[in-house]
């Protein structure tokens, strides 16, 4: 296990504390909220105070008079009604900046797995999904980086109705097609009736069949659509009872699915390990139902099976898990709790939801139950829920029709904003067009992705396509540009290292070592909230720093040569930070821009 600075630190002053006849924990030591006047800062003597009945004063006192002689600090200062100003002497800050690349590791390291994604075959993935694949590769990135054994789990919505309503619009648009016939003896053609395109164009029409407008008044349509609906819930229920033409026709849905699919999630950088779905674990639920019936656990409500798992002292009603509908078939709740059963099988000792907050309810049902049947703790079950990206009004992001944006038209209006702004500022004028191409994808993506997880996670936040690729302020290209200048500041002066340290002659050089000194409370702050906002917030201080270091300091063209090696080892250890962080945020970088 390793400790970041603000741990060591913390220990240090601990001591101080813990001389004074006080806790140790009061030593906590945090970065100031006043830079102006110091590095650190500690506020324990103010509680310890409380504790003891004290003057904090008094108690500050001491503990400074004990921290006098300890060597990482330069300056101890009393301030206030007893707060603590800390300030490291430049060789500790450099030493802790040059010990930042290790990061931090997780004291226990566990095998996790992390679901993310959650796309629905047949049906268009939407912006929603785009933050889940964002936040979930960032989160799994960030566990392997600290030490877990972290998997990603794509959990495609592939068992639910909308199956069941593509079967039911099949069988009415094209009922020359064996798969409806069950008389039929096979063999089921081996080529698809359908490709991606086709199914994006028949669910539409499949979903609409089974719905009525609200304000519709003609009992006939409305029980038309009724009717549709039954149908469509009927044949989802026969398709997962093993229904074989129905099988056929639904792993035709899934092949021609999964290509598009993985094109998508591959321009997003999200990395899936495991390409599961729903209906892979469709076997264990019989299985798990019987046992759930044996632990007593089960109950008949309305001819459906459920799971109560309503607490007394829940604040607000909390429904039974339904495991079996009354027509038989399987839902949502019912292939996630047999999931857990899967993982905990296969050895995975804690499970990351990355899905909308708005499906916390859900979780929370499948969670309790999982614990009650003893697949697995509660506490090893997280739901790491997310906002919701808004359009200006407020509401979720939509088309101008109306409808839920695509993630495809969505990219082709992020790179097309990104070429403009490019051509704006005159990057890659003189390039091969080939690789303007490339850095306004790279461009486009870093100023979806940052703009995306520069929030905290449980926010809502609004689109803002023009202020996600300004290349000014807290945005994905600003740090795209940064880190390439840097590295061709290193590249034009042929650094090719032998700094023995950072020498901190210069106020800019010691603000930079502090930003980059940082990093492994960053990471253990992003890891231990599941909160890659706290990532962006250090590659954005990071790149900030570098750029007032790069104003006013000589780097290249420094006339000391020690001086200059120093400064360009900063520069290195700066390139190699923002690269790192930058790819756990799943940001890739053009060569040049
Ligand atoms: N397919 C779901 C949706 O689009 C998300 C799946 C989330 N993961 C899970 N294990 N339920 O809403």
């Amino acid at each position: 296990m390793s400790a970041t600075l603000t741990d060591r630190l913390s220990a240090v002053v601990g001591r101080a504390f813990e001389a004074q006849g006080l806790d140790a924990a009061l030593g906590t030591v945090r970065p100031s909220d006043r830079p102006d006047l110091c590095q650190f800062q500690c506020n324990g003597a103010l509680a310890a105070a409380k504790q003891a009945k004290r003057n904090p004063r008094e108690v500050g006192a001491a503990v400074a008079k004990a921290l006098k002689g300890e060597a990482v600090f330069a300056t101890v200062e009393l301030a206030g009604p007893g707060f603590l100003n800390l300030t490291l002497t430049d060789e500790a800050l450099s030493e802790a900046a040059q010990a930042a690349p290790a990061g931090w590791t997780a004291p226990t390291p566990q095998k996790i797995v992390v679901d993310y994604g959650g796309a629905n075959v047949a049906k268009p993935l939407h912006v929603g999904h785009l933050r889940s694949a964002l936040i979930g590769e960032a989160i799994k990135r960030t566990l392997r980086a600290v030490g877990h054994e972290a998997v990603g789990d794509i959990h495609l919505g592939d068992w639910g109705l909308q199956m069941g309503q593509l079967i039911v619009q099949m069988a009415e648009e094209r009922p020359d097609l064996p798969y409806f016939d069950e008389g039929f003896e096979g063999p089921y053609p081996e080529e698809s009736p359908v490709t991606v395109d086709d199914l994006a164009a028949l669910y539409p029409r499949a979903s609409a069949a089974c719905k009525a407008k609200k304000d519709e008044l003609d009992t006939a349509v409305r029980e038309a659509a009724a009717s549709r609906l039954a149908k469509a819930q009927g044949a989802t229920a026969a398709l997962q009872a093993g229904r074989p033409g129905y099988r056929a026709l639904w792993q035709h849905f899934i092949d021609v699915s999964l290509p598009a699919l993985e094109a998508d999630y591959g321009r997003l950088g999200a990395q899936f390990e495991l390409w599961r779905g729903e209906a892979s674990v469709n076997d264990r639920i019989a299985p798990l139902v019987a046992r759930l019936e044996g632990q007593g656990l089960l109950e008949e409500s309305d001819g459906a099976k459920v799971v109560r798992v309503a607490r007394a002292d829940d604040k607000k009603e909390m429904p039974p898990l339904l495991m079996i509908k009354s027509n038989g078939s399987v839902g949502y709740g019912s292939t996630d709790l047999a999931t857990i059963d899967e993982r905990a099988e296969e050895g995975f000792e804690r499970c990351l939801y990355v899905v909308d907050k708005r499906q916390g309810e859900h979780f929370e049902q499948v969670f309790r139950a999982a614990d009650a049947a003893g697949i697995m703790a509660e506490d090893r079950l997280e739901f790491c829920g997310f906002g919701t990206m808004n359009g200006k009004d407020g509401k979720p992001f939509k088309t101008r029709a109306g409808g839920v944006l695509r993630l495809s038209d969505l990219f082709e209006m992020v790179l097309g904003k990104a070429r403009d702004r490019l051509s704006e500022g005159g990057v890659g004028a003189d390039y091969p067009e080939e690789e303007r191409q490339a850095i306004a994808e790279a461009v486009g993506m870093a100023a979806l992705k940052f703009a995306d997880l520069s929030n905290p996670r449980t926010t809502d936040y609004v689109f803002d396509l023009d202020r996600f690729v300004a290349f000014e302020g807290k945005t994905g290209p600003y740090l795209l540009y940064a880190a390439v200048r840097i590295d061709s500041v290193l590249q034009k002066a042929a650094y090719e290292g032998g700094a023995d340290g950072f020498r901190i002659g210069h106020e800019a050089e010691r603000d930079l070592a502090l930003a980059l000194a940082a990093y492994p409370d960053a990471l253990r702050a992003s890891h231990d909230r599941r909160m890659p906002h706290v990532l962006c917030d250090h590659a954005y201080a990071v790149a900030q720093a570098f750029s007032r270091f790069y104003a006013a300091c000589r780097i290249g063209d420094e006339a000391d040569r020690d001086v200059r090696t120093s400064r360009l080892a900063l520069a290195k250890a700066t390139s190699e930070q923002l690269h790192t962080v930058l790819d756990l945020l799943g940001i890739a970088l053009p060569p040049r821009m």
